[in-house]
């Protein structure tokens, strides 16, 4: 994992994703370490962040290294200067660039001409930093990834993809729920099916959410309008009028179930105060397991942890 970008959770394989995260537990159990000494993590951001920014800078410094905040306003990825310039530039300060865009495509490009690794730190595509960390919070909630049914009630959004392809390595099943005019497209919902029917789950869509949550060991949400998407909030507010997780909703998943949101919620919208607020939410828990993922992340991307990744890269 060396010096490699983290793009998308496709470049990543099910042997991978346990590595980290077994490399997470470890590193969450020891706290402050010195193995990033030396190093300096540029966070380049174009639209907010609060999870992010903060377990990224957090995460530089207990591991011994340090991090450098540039805000939307001054970075102008494409506007002030070429992305191909900005990644040039950045390249000869900062030993690796974890970049928040709002197209997939400004994130390759900044991947293809940095000389150090890029980390998506969300784009309109993916979120793989998200769902690697979900995965952490599952099985330590969970015990276990291989078998749990994962059910997704929203938007077919960078959340969503990232968190089938990841479950789909791990022999999770994972069922969608979702209008058919904002599904994830084929091209992602193929590589998932591909990818569980070598590591033993199934991926499933349905229009009907109590379908998808009927028995599920985990219930997940994401917001109905992501950043970028704020002109479609009313329409996307009607379009998923009947995918609220609600306590009626979550009533059918397993008795054991917990809730998960990748978070900021839009209360009142995709999940009602109750559900996030109640014994089951371990929205908190997940918000806190993106430091002790991103720590894996980076040690193994700036050399602290040798993580061979097969295929990777
Ligand atoms: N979940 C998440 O990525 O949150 P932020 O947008 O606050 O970073
Ligand atoms: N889908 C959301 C995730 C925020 C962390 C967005 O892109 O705004």
């Amino acid at each position: 994992m060396k010096g490699k970008d983290l793009l998308s959770v496709a470049d990543l394989g099910g042997e991978d994703i346990r590595l980290l995260i077994s490399d997470a537990v470890d590193l969450k159990a020891q706290g402050w370490l010195s193995m990033l000494s030396g190093k300096t993590l540029a966070i380049m951001f174009e639209k907010p962040s609060l999870r992010t920014r903060v377990s990224f800078e957090v995460a530089m410094r207990q591991l011994g290294g340090e991090a450098i905040y540039l805000s939307p306003a001054e970075v102008g990825l494409g506007q002030r200067e070429a992305v191909s310039d900005v990644a040039r530039v950045l390249s000869r300060y900062v030993d690796a660039v974890a970049a928040r865009t709002f197209s997939h495509q400004d994130l390759e490009s900044l991947a293809q001409h940095s000389s150090v690794p890029v980390i998506n730190a969300l784009s309109d595509w993916e979120h793989p930093c998200q769902a690697l960390a979900d995965l952490l919070t599952i099985y330590e909630k969970k015990g276990d990834l291989s078998g749990l049914t994962l059910a997704f009630v929203g938007d077919g959004n960078n959340v969503a993809r990232s968190l089938m392809l990841a479950a789909s390595l791990t022999g999770m099943n994972f069922r969608m729920a979702v209008p058919a005019a904002h599904a994830v497209e084929d091209k992602v919902l193929n590589l998932a099916k591909s990818q569980a029917s070598s590591s033993g789950g199934q991926i499933s869509v349905t229009e009907d959410p109590r379908q998808a949550v009927s028995g599920a060991d985990i219930v997940y949400t994401d917001v109905w309008a992501s950043m970028g998407q704020e002109s479609e909030a009313e329409a996307r507010r009607q379009a998923f009028a009947g995918y609220q997780v609600n306590n009626e909703l979550l009533s059918l998943a397993k008795e054991d179930a917990i809730f998960m949101h990748d978070l900021p919620a839009h209360r009142g919208e995709e999940v009602t105060d109750e559900v996030i607020d109640g014994s089951r939410s371990v929205v908190f828990d997940q918000a806190e397991n993106r430091l002790h993922m991103q720590k894996a992340l980076l040690a193994g991307i700036l050399g602290g942890l040798e993580i061979p990744l097969a295929g990777y890269g």
